[in-house]
């Protein structure tokens, strides 16, 4: 049988994944590698001439197989990488996007421009990448992060413990607002911060396979028009934010305008702007309340 070194199966895997049409499938091939190999991905490319034994070379052809089957990288080796950070993943929860990386980077500047310890909401934590990389990232940030999936939950709670951050974040279970009790927790919040699922009907249908078919619908998907979500937090946010402090919710393309009219019926918001991410779409939406 022919000898299988690092550097065939990365480039026999990479062309594969080419041909199946999986994204960056260069990427693909080297964490599948490193993952089955327990090597960071530069030592892949240190030790290039390195032969795979065969109980490994097996591993990688059932994960190769899935992965050319649509199943996301992410779900198979277990992690993800969001703001510089290592997140572990499961099925349970969306794979943070690099769209969401402009939404911290926001948030992060904006608790940057204040002072003192800041509180700060996450709605719809799921793998907790918002909140672990606020917290990481703005150490004066004592932060709450809900969901209403607990199994989504338990991998945040992982990625709270794997980054040490279980003294400033604190999860709870349960619908949006619901878990916070302003009598135990902190009531008011500095900045409250969300990332929905906003998927309407008409776009769920039309999903790439490796979205559709192995990310949780509930994740996803918002109802009719995707806007169930917002509607719900645009009426209840200004309850819950201090004056002078923010709501910054993660939109999809579309949805600009739209979220800006629910943020105006709820009128506690005397500042609302819409930036686009970099593929020039709306993305994320920032109002404030009147100091
Ligand atoms: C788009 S994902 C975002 C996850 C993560 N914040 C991110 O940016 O990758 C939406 C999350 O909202 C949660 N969710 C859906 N409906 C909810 C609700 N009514 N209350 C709280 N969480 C909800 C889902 O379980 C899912 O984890």
């Amino acid at each position: 049988m022919a000898e299988w070194t690092i550097q065939k199966l990365l480039n026999w895997t990479t062309e594969h994944f080419t041909e199946k049409g999986i994204d960056s499938p260069r990427l693909s091939a080297e964490l599948l590698l490193s993952h089955i190999l327990e090597l960071k991905r530069i030592e892949l490319y240190t030790q290039y001439d390195k032969s795979v034994a065969k109980p490994q070379l097996d591993k990688l052809h059932d994960l190769v197989k899935r992965a050319g089957q649509s199943e996301p990288v992410a779900y198979l080796v277990g992690k993800t990488e969001f703001y510089s950070l290592e997140l572990d993943i499961t099925q349970d929860c969306l794979i943070p996007r690099p769209e969401t990386e402009l939404l911290v980077e926001r948030a992060i500047e904006f608790l940057r421009t204040r002072s003192d310890k800041q509180f700060v909401c996450d709605l719809c934590t799921g793998s907790g990448c918002i909140a672990v990389a606020i917290a990481k990232n703005y150490p004066a940030a004592n932060i709450i992060a809900t969901d209403i999936c607990d199994a989504a939950l338990s991998v945040a709670e992982c990625n709270v413990e794997k980054h040490q951050l279980k003294e400033r974040i604190k999860l709870l279970c349960g619908d949006l607002f619901d878990p916070v009790i302003p009598q135990l927790d902190v009531g008011k919040f500095d900045l409250i911060i969300c990332n929905p699922p906003y998927v309407s009907a008409v776009e769920f249908e039309k999903l790439d396979k490796n979205v559709k078919d192995y990310e949780p619908k509930s994740a996803l998907y918002a109802g009719t028009d995707g806007l169930d979500i917002y509607r719900r937090i645009c009426k209840k946010a200004g309850d819950f934010l201090k004056p002078g402090a923010a709501l910054m919710l993660e939109i999809g393309y579309a949805q600009g305008q739209a979220v800006k009219e629910l943020l105006e019926e709820a009128q506690c918001f005397e500042k609302i702007i819409i930036e686009k991410d970099f593929h020039n779409n709306d993305r994320v939406v920032t109002a404030k309340t009147s100091k």
